[in-house]
Formats: C-alpha cells, sequence, structure tokens
C-alpha cells in the first residue's frame, strides 16, 4: 500500500429533536425512532490531519480545541475509534491530528456531542474515499452517520440537512436504527426555514450524563410505554409536516420535551435537569400564546436550556419577546439565534 500524509476539514452542525431519543440497545442504537431539525449556526469545525505511521498497538492521535491541546477528550474519542475500528481498518495506520472549534461558546450548555462526532465522522469518511474513490455520496452520507452514532446517537441526525429521521418506524421508508435519513415525506414551506432560538439557562456541567440517563431506561417502569408514544408522535407528525398544522406541532413536540424530563423523574434513581429559571421561561411562553397567536413553543434536551421553535415570520415578534420577558432567566442573559440547516459540509 501507498499511504500518504494529508488533512481534511468538514463542518457540522448540531441538531435538534423534535420526537426524542432516549433509551438504546446493542451497539449505541435507539429503542425508538426519532425525528430532528438539523441547525444551522451551531457547528463544529473539525480538520483532521494524518500522516502514516508504523503499524502501532494502540491508537495515535492528540486532539485540540480552539488551538489548545484538549487531553480530557482524548479517552472519548478512543473510545469512539476503537468502536468504529472494525468499519474503518486502517485507522491504526497513521497517525491523527484532530483539531476542533465550536461556533457556540465553550461550555454553554449546548452538547457539543452531535457537531463533534459528525464532523469527525466526516473527516475519516473523506480518508476512507481516499481507498476507495468510487463510493457514492449516499454511501458516504449513510456510513458518515453510522460512524457517528457510534460516537453519540444523536449525532447520527447531523449529517442530512433538513428534517432527519433516525431510528425504524414501520411507516417511514429507509428509516433505519443504524444511520440518520432525510424525513422522505413531503414537508411544509414553514419548516423549512424554522427558527430555534436556543435560551441559556444553565451553563453547569450536566449532574447526570445522558449515557448514565439511556441506561435508566433499560429498569424503567414506563418504558415501553414511552418507546410506544415516540412511535405515535413520529406517525402523528407526518400529516403535520405535510400540512403546517402548527397547533399540533406544538402539542405533540412540547409533550416530547416535557415526557423526556418525566423520564429522568421517574427513572430510579431519579434526577432533574430542568432549573426554576427553565420552568418560569416555559410559563411565559404559555402565557404569551395565550395573549397572542403566536405559534411560539419550546422544546428541551437532557439540560435545562430551552430551545424555542417558531416560524421565520414570527421572528421579529419572538425576539421582541425574548429581550423583554426571557432574557431575564438566561444566564449572562445569552442566547444563539439558531435555525434550520442544510447538514454537514467539507470544506
Ligand atoms: O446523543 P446522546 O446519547 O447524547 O443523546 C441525546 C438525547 C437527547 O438529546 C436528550 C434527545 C435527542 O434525541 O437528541
Amino acid at each position: 500500500e501507498n499511504l500518504t500524509k494529508g488533512k481534511v476539514s468538514w463542518e457540522s452542525p448540531s441538531n435538534i429533536a423534535l420526537v426524542k431519543y432516549w433509551g438504546k440497545y446493542g451497539e449505541q442504537l435507539p429503542k425508538n425512532p426519532s425525528v430532528s431539525f438539523t441547525l444551522n449556526n451551531c457547528k463544529t469545525t473539525t480538520t483532521l490531519e494524518y500522516h502514516p505511521i508504523p503499524p502501532t498497538e494502540d491508537f495515535s492521535f492528540e486532539v485540540f480545541l480552539a488551538g489548545e491541546k484538549a487531553p480530557s477528550f482524548e479517552p472519548k474519542i478512543k473510545k469512539f475509534l476503537e468502536r468504529i475500528e472494525v468499519y474503518l481498518p486502517f485507522l491504526k495506520d497513521y497517525h491523527f491530528s484532530i483539531k476542533t472549534s465550536n461556533s457556540f461558546p465553550h461550555s454553554s450548555g449546548i452538547a457539543s456531542s452531535a457537531s463533534g462526532m459528525s464532523a469527525l465522522a466526516c473527516c475519516l469518511m473523506s480518508l476512507e474515499q481516499q481507498f476507495n474513490p468510487e463510493i457514492s455520496s449516499a454511501y458516504f452520507k449513510k456510513k458518515a452517520s453510522f460512524l457517528a452514532r457510534l460516537g453519540s446517537g444523536s449525532a447520527a441526525r447531523s449529517i442530512e440537512g433538513g428534517l432527519v429521521v433516525w431510528g425504524e418506524h414501520p411507516k417511514i421508508e429507509d428509516s433505519s436504527n443504524l444511520y440518520g435519513t432525510s424525513y422522505p415525506f413531503e414537508i411544509n414551506e414553514v419548516f423549512k426555514t424554522y427558527q430555534d432560538t436556543i435560551l441559556l439557562v444553565d451553563k453547569g456541567e450536566k449532574t447526570v450524563s445522558s449515557t448514565v440517563g439511556h441506561n435508566l431506561m433499560h429498569d424503567h417502569p414506563y418504558a415501553e410505554a414511552r418507546f410506544q408514544q415516540a412511535f405515535q408522535n413520529l406517525k402523528k407528525l407526518q400529516p403535520v409536516f405535510e400540512s403546517g398544522d402548527l397547533n399540533t406541532f406544538i402539542n405533540i413536540v412540547e409533550s416530547e420535551a416535557l415526557t423526556l424530563h418525566a423520564m429522568m423523574m421517574s427513572s430510579n434513581p431519579y434526577f432533574i435537569l430542568m432549573k426554576p429559571n427553565t420552568l418560569e421561561i416555559i410559563n411565559k411562553i404559555w402565557n404569551y400564546r395565550q395573549d397572542t397567536n403566536s405559534k411560539l413553543c419550546f422544546t428541551l434536551d437532557a439540560g435545562a436550556n430551552v430551545h424555542l421553535l417558531y416560524p421565520e415570520v414570527e421572528k421579529t415578534e419572538v425576539l421582541d419577546f425574548i429581550k423583554n420577558q426571557l432574557v431575564a432567566h438566561c444566564q449572562n442573559a445569552q442566547y444563539i439565534c439558531d435555525n434550520v440547516g442544510t447538514g454537514a459540509k467539507q470544506l
């Protein structure tokens, strides 16, 4: 073989789930299908520099975050490389410098695992492509998503843009537990430019990691009912995505967010990731909807931050509402404006 040195760069976005993934089995496979909006502004940029080395026992790599050596990330990356080695058998033939930076503030409480793992997966696929130049772009994206999933489940949904489904659903063709795919049915124009303004409520380290949270679904008394509900909600969203029926959209999306946190509160051990300001914000959103004909709604990830979802036409009003009423509940008055994006890109 004639291995050469080189480098490749990708940027990959975060995503926000509408139907949540919470509970897994086997090799990071989801117990229920999920669907998300791919984001646009919250993203990770990763440059992978590689040069061939004599075969080694262990992986040879170093990680830099925003220009600084970041050894604290090494165990997570090492575990990722171990998991994906059977799918990319050349990994031990190289030394890697992984140089990564996030567009969002470090330790903002915004998970960088989806954008970070998907960006790295794309870089590694570009290297694989040098051995197999004939692979199609469809295969490239599927395998990138497959690999990203092994880094962080939700990262499987960050390769494609728009609405992305991850997890097998009987009514969704080509859906798979192994990788994310573009939502295959008709999508109303309103969702193509949907806004997500992320209110930073708490920047602290999460008290319970999502790995622990997923595992607590194993002996959870409501697990089966929850997984069934996610299947149902995804099915119910199909006519909603097509028609743009925002009242039903709001009902499903907010219920998904609160159910996710209800699963945490009813696990054993139980835990709460919402903060008082999370609830203040939720109440103000509900009041705002009652006082106006706004279609603003919220969703939550595994943390205290609140994602505000709304149609682009409402942008001015919602940003005024945020400044006047919600910013007071954010840490250091911080929020990030984002919207639906197009997925991972090679630079
Ligand atoms: O990708 P993970 O293992 O960090 O799981 C994240 C799960 C949620 O963000 C809470 C929901 C989701 O579907 O993104």
